[in-house]
């Protein structure tokens, strides 16, 4: 108060105009974001709604996948689901096991590139790289061989 007291007007009126101005230039730029936002969703949006209809049309295809069931499945089992499951320390990321082969299936595929199999997400993490787990497993374990072996059989990724 003291130190503004010689200039009481002046300052206020700037300050109030300022504060008027505010908002207006405020609905501006959020019209122009609302327009920019409605271009990209034009460009990106349809994309974006693909992959789930894509994915709910493969969860309703049966999918006979023994390789999966009798060789992959026991390995994530004994090798990951103590810490992906429900509960465990890694049961909030995209790899959760149930203990359902079937169930479980789709989402390890979403973690695998057919088209290179060694990039998958789902070896990268199992040996070590940028993973809290660890080193789960070597390139040159027979877990390894036999996971990479089953993604190379999947259809390419479309
Ligand atoms: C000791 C606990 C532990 C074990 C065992 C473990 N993980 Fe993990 N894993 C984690 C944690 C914690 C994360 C989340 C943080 C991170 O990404 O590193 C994770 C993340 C991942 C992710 C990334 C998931 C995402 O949503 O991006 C994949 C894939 C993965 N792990 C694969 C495996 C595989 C395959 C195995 C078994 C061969 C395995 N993990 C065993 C703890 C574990």
């Amino acid at each position: 108060m003291g130190t503004l007291g010689g200039f009481p007007n002046p300052p206020a009126m700037v300050r109030r105009r300022q504060s008027q101005r505010a908002p207006h230039a405020t609905r501006i730029r959020a019209a122009a974001f609302g327009l920019l936002a409605a271009a990209l969703c034009a460009a990106g949006c349809a994309d974006f709604t693909r992959g789930p209809a894509a994915d709910a049309a493969a969860d309703a295809a049966p999918v006979d996948d023994s390789l999966f069931e009798t060789y992959v499945y026991p390995i994530l089992q004994s090798d990951c689901q103590s810490c992906h499951s429900q509960g465990q320390q890694a049961g909030a990321t995209r790899f959760r096991l149930t203990g359902d082969a079937k169930a479980d299936r789709a989402g390890v595929v979403a973690l695998v590139y057919p088209d290179y199999p060694a990039g998958s997400l789902l070896l990268q993490r199992a040996t070590g790289n940028g993973h809290s787990g660890g080193l789960i497993f070597t390139p040159d374990s027979a877990e390894y061989m036999t996971i990479l072996n089953w993604i190379a059989t999947l259809p390419p990724t479309q």
